[in-house]
Parts: C-alpha cells; structure tokens; sequence
C-alpha cells in the first residue's frame, strides 16, 4: 500500500509563464532566484502524444518559441519543489499551513503527515510522534502518525522532505521511507528542505510571485491542548502572518475546505476575504447534484472563488463522448463564481488509468472521465476544456510547465 502526492504548485492560466516573469525576479533576489522559465521535455511528449487535430497543429506550432531545460520531480512543499515550480512558469505558489506544538506555522499538505513525507521516523524525533513507528508483523502493516503539532518549530526545521509514501511491509524505520511510485523520482529528494510559512513568505514574496496558503483542518481537537488556541485564532494566525509581512492582500488567495474558515475571514477580514478559496469536495460524500445545490449557499455567503477537484467540473458528451462542462461547472458560472480546479498531473500514466477505470477502480482525479482520456496526450484535451469551455482562472498542477506551455500558446498571458 503506498499513498503519495507531489509538489503542488499553482499555475494560473492568468499569471503564469515567460511573458509574466516579474521584472523584480529577474532582479538578483539574493540566493533563490530565477532569471528564466524553463518548461523541460514534458510538454512537447505530451503534444507529441496528441491525438491529431487543430489543437495539436496549434500547441505543435508554439513548440520553437518555448525555451527547452529539464525538471523532474520534487518533494512538496519544500524549497526545492517552490524553485521547481517557478522555474516552469508558475504564478502562484502554494503553502499548506499546519501549525506545531509552539502555534508557528509550517508549510505540510497534512497536520499529520510526517511519516511519509519526512524522515521523521527514522530520526529521534520519531519517538514524539502521536503514534510511533511500529513494524510490520504477523500480518499487520508498518505503521506511524506524526503531526506537526506533536513538534516545536525548531524540531520541524530539523526534517528532510521527502517524496510522500511509505513502504507497509517495514520492518525497520529506514524500510518505512521507501514507497515511491516507479513513475515518480526519489532523485532529488535527496533531503528537501522544509519550510516555516514565514519563510515561505519571504521565499515567494522574493521571487515576485502570488501565494496561495491553505488553511488545513485541524487534526487535534480545537482549542489546542485545551487553551485559549481556537480554530479562530488558527484562522487570524493566517491573516496575521501575510500583514505582518507586510504582503498585498491582492497578491493573496488563502484557501480552505472548511467552510467556517471562509466565513470567519469574510466576517472578520473582509479584505483577505475577496479572493479567499473554498475548496470544494462535498460531492465526495454528497454526490455531485448536492454540491451543485451548495454553490448558491456560498455565493450568498460572499464567496467569490470556488475550487472543487477536476472530476467536479467535466464530464462526457452522451453522443460524441468528449469531455464538456458539467453541470457543477455551468452552475459556478452562472452564480458568477470564479473557478479553480485540482490537480493536474496528480495522477500516474494515462493509459493505465484509462484501464482502471474501465475495471471498475477509476482514479479519483478521472473518475468522471476516464474513457475519454486514453493517452498522456489527452492532458491537454482536458487542460482546453477548463480553459475555454469552463473558464477556470487557475489549474494547481504538479508539474506547472504543462499548463504554463499551454497558456504561452493560448494566449492567456496577457
Ligand atoms: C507475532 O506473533 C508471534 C506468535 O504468535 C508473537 O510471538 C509475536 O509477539 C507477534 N509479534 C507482534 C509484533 O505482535
Ligand atoms: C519494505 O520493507 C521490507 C521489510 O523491511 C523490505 O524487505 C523491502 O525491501 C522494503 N521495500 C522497499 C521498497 O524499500
Ligand atoms: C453544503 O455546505 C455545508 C457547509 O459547508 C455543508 O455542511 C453541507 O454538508 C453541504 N451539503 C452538501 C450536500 O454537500
Ligand atoms: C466507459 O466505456 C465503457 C465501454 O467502453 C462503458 O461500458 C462504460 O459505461 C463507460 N463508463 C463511463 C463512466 O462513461
């Protein structure tokens, strides 16, 4: 059993790509710094891939005028993922906020995922963990939870990010590390570095992009540790830390799946709120006619940008069988509400997806599409739906040259 994501970068059709690097990054910003957009091999294989048609004769004729350089893959949220992501034309960049046992703020896709994104295991800090690392045996997996509450600031600042996964059948802390998918890399997740969201701030801000921090749920009863640590005061710490920076709130789109932080920095912050996300996956447990139903209670609510998962927003034409607009997707639209969707590239190669789905066991990311995307190439079939039949202001991606070649060609860079 292994369980995994990527780095998360945001690439907004808006503010991505060659023609929207920043003067001021073009600047020496100190030691990170990105003086060009490079967007590697894997656009050109994926319209290589293309089945043949006017959308691939129109990104096929872009190819020359795109610079050419070469990425691969990076543990999430650390500095390298950040750098890797804007050096592929990324606008926005992402942090998932969590908060340690001293209430700082760290950049984690989970409160409690440190066992299979970090070392921590197999490092001494491992013993502080909700539930240290117990082996496999007789028959039950290896297994540990660590939270980024169960560790100061200083402690978190000690981990190496790793590629997320873990190895169930371990019988030894270093054994559980390993659990990378063949199409994913450990190449470079050689010790990631991980990051407090103050420098994260610091880090993006430096480079001239936009941040789009996360508020996570909460995996610890609120208030924390029975003081005065409420899921408010978790929800202001947010707003804090961006004005404490000093930052635009127009260069800010914090986002959350809890509703109830949306509303508190509506009520509370209206101007950090204009551009606030809700994430949207009611329709997980709902089904999706309900989820369409909510979009009337957030629209009333004052939000103004809504981001539900990829399958939310397409789905196949009952005569041609393409991939069109769902009925999420025209309902947002008609409510004025702005789209985000997520994430591209989560998922591994095309083909074996198109296979599962097909079985009986689609990925989540295709499950209401999956027998129109048959090849890698058909990315791009689905990146055009979104763009210009959805009108989504942004994709998050794991791997942004995808999108920011697409919005090069497209002219969405404006
Ligand atoms: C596994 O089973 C054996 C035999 O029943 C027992 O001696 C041992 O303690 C078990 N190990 C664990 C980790 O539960
Ligand atoms: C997983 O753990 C088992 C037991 O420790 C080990 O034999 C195996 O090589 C490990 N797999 C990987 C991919 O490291
Ligand atoms: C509608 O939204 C509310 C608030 O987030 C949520 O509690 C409820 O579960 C949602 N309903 C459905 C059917 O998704
Ligand atoms: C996918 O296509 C198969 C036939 O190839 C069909 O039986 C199935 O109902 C389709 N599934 C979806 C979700 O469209």
């Amino acid at each position: 059993m292994l369980i995994h994501h990527v780095p998360v970068v945001a690439a907004l059709l808006a503010a991505t790509g060659v023609a929207a690097l920043p003067k001021k990054t073009q600047q020496s910003m100190g030691k990170h710094r990105v003086t060009s957009i490079e967007l590697g091999p894997r656009p050109y294989y994926l319209v290589d891939n293309m089945e043949e048609g006017w959308l691939k004769d129109r990104l096929d004729s872009s190819a020359s005028r795109t610079r050419g350089g070469a990425r691969l893959q990076f543990p999430e949220e650390t500095v390298e993922s950040i750098m890797a992501g804007t050096r592929m034309g990324a606008g926005i960049q992402e942090c998932d906020v969590a908060f340690t046992k001293d209430r700082q703020f760290v950049c984690r896709h989970d409160q409690c995922d440190l066992h299979t994104t970090t070392n921590i295991v197999a490092t001494e800090l491992g013993a502080k963990c909700t539930k240290p690392f117990a082996p496999a045996a007789n028959g039950t997996a290896a297994s540990a939870k660590c939270c980024t509450s169960d560790l100061t600031l200083a402690e978190f600042k000690t981990l190496c990010g790793k590629m997320d996964g873990f190895n169930a059948s371990a019988t030894t802390p270093e054994a559980f590390l390993h659990g990378t998918p063949g199409w994913r890399t450990d190449l470079y997740a050689t010790c990631g570095t991980v990051l407090a969201h103050k420098e994260f701030i610091a880090l993006v801000d430096g480079l001239g992009l936009d941040f789009t921090p996360e508020l996570k749920a909460p995996a610890v009863p609120m208030p924390f540790e029975g003081g005065d640590y409420t899921f408010e005061a978790y929800a202001q710490q947010l707003v804090d830390e961006y004005r404490g920076a000093g930052i635009d709130f127009a260069r800010v789109y914090p986002q959350s799946f809890q509703f109830a932080a949306v509303q508190y920095w509506l009520r509370r912050e209206p101007e950090f709120a204009r551009q606030a996300v809700l994430l949207d996956e009611s329709g997980d447990k709902g089904g999706l006619e309900a989820a369409v139903a909510n979009l009337t209670l957030y629209k009333d609510a004052g939000v103004n940008i809504v981001a539900p998962p990829l399958p939310y927003l397409v789905t196949l034409d009952d005569k041609t069988g393409e991939i069109v607009p769902s009925s999420y997707a025209r309902e947002a639209k008609r409510l004025g509400l702005k789209i985000i969707t997520w994430s591209l590239e989560r998922s591994g190669p095309i083909a074996a997806i198109h296979k599962a789905g097909q079985k009986g066991s689609p990925d989540y990311y295709y499950s209401t599409f999956f027998n129109a995307t048959t090849r890698d190439g058909d990315i791009y079939q689905l990146v055009d739906v979104l763009a210009r039949q959805v009108g989504v202001m942004g994709i998050f991606s794991d791997w942004s040259a995808t999108v920011t070649y697409y919005a090069n060609c497209m002219g969405f860079l404006s």
